[in-house]
């Protein structure tokens, strides 16, 4: 089972500083999409707005034919219950174990037994790569890397139809970012999920998803796949994917 979301015209300011400006996404059914755009524009945000963890200025967000705007607490908890989420900090629980975490949804979202929820987890943990010892460790005693690999594990650990991914191998070295890669590909060949993968590793981008979304000054300026990048006659797409510092994108400077 899988599931398609699209996003039509979300606008989303803080404090009057406009971030999304219309933007328009569709992540297809079944597909991996990856989102690419500047630092600080808004690729967090436009995946909040579309948890429904952000409130929109504009805009609306549909998972099939539910808009996000229709449900209730209880209904887009439901919802919610199918999308398994890495954020970009990790966003472990650090009063719960790393089993505890990785079975979050499983006991909290489902109502699956302690017992057979480790179980659960131990199986995810060893296909994350980590060791059976660490599930009863703190994330707070694990490194980054094996940080990055629970919260991966949490958010595939019950299957869900639509798994978003903020920048999953951010600060990684390259064995483990290929790992990373190849464990993402898994999970969602395994499920058939719909994915949204947000990286700024441009050569993840080209190779590793069928297709790109790129975000530039709060709208998607380009979607499309891999293969249409080079013909795309995108100025801002061939300046970031091909990492030039000389381009139309203008590096904007910190408030
Ligand atoms: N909760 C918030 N309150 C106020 N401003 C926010 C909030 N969340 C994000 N912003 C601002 O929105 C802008 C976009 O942030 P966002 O985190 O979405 O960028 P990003 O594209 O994910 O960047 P990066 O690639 O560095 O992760 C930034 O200027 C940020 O400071
Ligand atoms: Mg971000």
């Amino acid at each position: 089972m899988s599931i398609t979301v699209t996003a039509r015209g979300v606008v989303k300011a803080f404090d009057g500083k406009p971030v999304l400006r219309g933007a328009d996404l569709d992540v297809p059914e079944g597909r991996s999409t990856v989102l690419v755009g500047p630092s600080s524009g808004g690729k967090s945000v436009l995946l909040k707005c579309l948890l429904g963890l952000l409130p929109m200025d504009g805009g609306s967000v549909r998972y099939g034919d539910t808009a996000l705007a229709t449900l209730d607490k209880s209904g887009l908890e439901r919802l919610m219950r199918d999308v398994g989420v890495l954020f970009q900090q990790n966003a472990l629980f650090d009063s719960l174990t790393v089993w505890e975490n990785v079975a979050f949804t499983l006991i909290h979202g489902q109502g699956m037994a302690r017992r057979t929820a480790r179980q659960r987890a131990l199986d995810t943990i060893a296909s994350v790569g980590l060791r059976p010892e660490v599930a009863d460790l703190s994330p707070a005693e694990l490194s980054g890397g094996m940080q990055k690999r629970v919260a991966l594990g949490r958010a595939i650990a019950a299957e869900p139809r639509f798994l978003v991914l903020d920048d999953p191998t951010a600060g990684l070295d390259p064995i483990l970012t290929g790992t990373i890669v190849s464990l993402i590909r898994d999970a969602i060949e395994r499920s058939g999920a719909t994915a949204l993968t947000v990286t700024s590793d441009m050569a993840i981008a080209r190779r590793s998803f069928d297709r790109l979304a790129m975000l530039h000054e709060g709208t998607i300026m380009w979607q499309g796949t891999p293969d249409e990048i080079d013909a795309s006659g995108n100025a801002y797409l061939d300046q970031l994917i091909n990492q030039r510092a000389e381009g139309p994108i203008q590096m904007r400077k910190s408030a």
